[in-house]
């Protein structure tokens, strides 16, 4: 369906953004201000967040950027108290501000682990925690951006994964807390999606793409357009009795290698039906 013709699903609803500089949480926020929310993100960059804000909407009265760190839990918190200041009660918070990089443990420093757990995990609890005080209630919808490796272990991950991990069991922890004032929080796990930072980092390489793709079950990298739409139904009330979820939007990541030849039967392997 052509945009122009979606309904504003979202019209009169608040949404908070962290992480919204780039990628798949920049098209989270613009899918959320398309179907009518006013739209706040953040970011650590001045300069990124104020370009994004602009892509988001050029009317300040439809969005605005923040340049905080989800390190920082006060600087964090102040976005919340502007942004309910300016417009109102928050429905929506989409917590997806990460860091990431290839590094097997081993060759990984204290500090290098710490800063991926610090941005990804403690970021996540601050963002939501920093949200509380100023959600409208009922009917807030939180959710984060966790990743298949949250569950499933993989090579040369291992502090993104245990953040991401962390994040699973925070989602769950904070539906049981909040659920009884109205407070959903759920999590999204999106697979490889084209065009981020984050495959660009990950499988830098057409080789590395293909290979990638190969052990899909659904063979082909997702669009920041299929996160996006996951997260406009966690918004509404189609997803009204969905809480303490990790939604996989994931092209089958999560089910594993499906590349299968290795193991296929010998008479599949020799071009059989
Ligand atoms: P991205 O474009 O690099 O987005 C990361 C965002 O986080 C940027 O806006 C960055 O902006 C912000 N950020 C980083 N550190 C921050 C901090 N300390 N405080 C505040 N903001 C901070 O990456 P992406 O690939 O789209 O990833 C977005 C999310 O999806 C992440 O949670 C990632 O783990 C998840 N994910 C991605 C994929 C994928 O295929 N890309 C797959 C699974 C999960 P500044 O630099 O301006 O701070
Ligand atoms: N391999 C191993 N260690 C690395 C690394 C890499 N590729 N990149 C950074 N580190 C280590 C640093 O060496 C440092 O540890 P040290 O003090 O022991 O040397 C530690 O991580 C912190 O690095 P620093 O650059 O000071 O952190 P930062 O807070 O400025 O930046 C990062 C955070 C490292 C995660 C940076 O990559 C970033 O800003 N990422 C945001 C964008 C992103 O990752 N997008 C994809 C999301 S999936």
């Amino acid at each position: 369906m052509n945009d122009a013709f979606r309904p504003r699903i979202l019209e009169g609803k608040v949404a908070v953004v962290a992480g919204a500089s780039s990628g798949i949480n920049l098209g989270i926020a613009q899918h959320l201000c398309r179907a009518g929310a006013r739209v706040a993100i953040l970011s650590r960059s001045a300069e990124r967040i104020e370009v994004a804000a602009r892509a988001v909407s050029p009317d300040p009265a439809e969005a605005i950027g923040f340049a905080a760190d989800v390190r920082d839990y006060d600087a964090v918190s102040s976005v919340f108290s502007r942004t309910a200041s300016r417009f109102g009660p928050i429905d929506i918070v989409v917590s997806g501000a990460a860091g990431n990089f290839h590094a097997p443990a081993a060759q990984l420093s204290p500090n290098g682990f710490r800063t991926v757990i610090e941005i990804d995990l403690i970021g996540t609890f601050n963002v939501l925690r920093a949200s509380f005080e100023h959600l409208r209630r009922p009917g807030a919808s939180l959710m984060s951006i966790t990743a298949p490796g949250g569950s499933h272990p993989s090579m040369f991950q291992s502090h993104a994964n245990s953040a991401k991990a962390g994040i699973n069991m925070l989602t769950k922890c904070l539906a049981m807390e909040w659920g009884p004032g109205g407070v959903r929080v759920n999590a999204i796990s999106p697979g490889p999606i084209a065009g981020t930072e984050g495959m660009a980092r990950l499988a830098a390489t057409p080789e590395r793409e293909a290979l990638l793709k190969g052990r899909l079950a659904l063979r082909d990298y997702g669009s920041k357009r299929d996160i996006a739409d996951v997260a406009l139904f966690l918004c509404s009330d189609n997803s009204r009795y969905i809480t303490g979820t990790v939604i996989d939007c994931d092209g089958g990541s999560a089910l594993g290698d499906a590349s299968g030849d290795a193991l296929a039967p010998p008479a599949l392997a020799a071009g059989k039906p």
